[in-house]
């Protein structure tokens, strides 16, 4: 199999807490290379429309709420079959069910704020890729 991307995002409790560097050491540790980074604050608008599959459920509001209430740090990491990798890396949504040795079992503070996000599949990852960088920000740091 071939090498894959997928998009992570510390979420504001990561750098909140000073956790950028041990979570990047984590992945890196795991195989993954970094192929971009980015780190931002996310709008409202943004926000709602990175998570829109999820407009509608309860927690909608809080989690708009939260994941802007300070700057999240989004990364591009390749790998050989990265978005299933990054999920079995990151641990379950809820770190209380989350397995030991995941990153939101060691470090995950509530279902909410649960430090990382993963893309969900190949065709999440290429959109929320292009959510963060632009095709000429990966074209510059890509080429040969
Ligand atoms: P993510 O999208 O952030 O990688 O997380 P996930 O796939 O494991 O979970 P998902 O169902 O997509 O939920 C997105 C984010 O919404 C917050 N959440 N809060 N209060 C709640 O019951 C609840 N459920 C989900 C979490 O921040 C979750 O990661
Ligand atoms: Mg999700």
């Amino acid at each position: 199999m071939g090498k894959e991307w997928t998009l992570a995002m510390l979420k504001p409790d990561a750098v909140e807490r000073n956790l950028i560097g041990a979570i990047i050491s984590r992945l890196e540790s795991e195989g993954f290379r970094v192929v971009a980074i980015k780190m931002t604050r996310l709008t409202k608008e943004s926000a709602e429309a990175f998570y829109s599959v999820h407009r509608g459920k309860p927690f909608f509001e809080s989690l708009v709420r939260y994941i802007t209430s300070g700057p999240v740090v989004a990364i591009v990491l390749e790998r050989e079959d990265a978005v299933t990798h990054l999920r079995s890396v990151m641990g379950a949504t809820d770190p209380a069910k989350a397995d030991r040795n995941t990153i939101r079992f060691q470090y995950g503070l509530s279902i909410e704020k649960n430090t990382i996000h993963g893309s969900d599949s190949p065709e999440n990852a290429r959109r929320e890729i292009a959510f963060f960088f632009t095709e000429q920000e990966l074209a510059e740091l890509t080429s040969k």
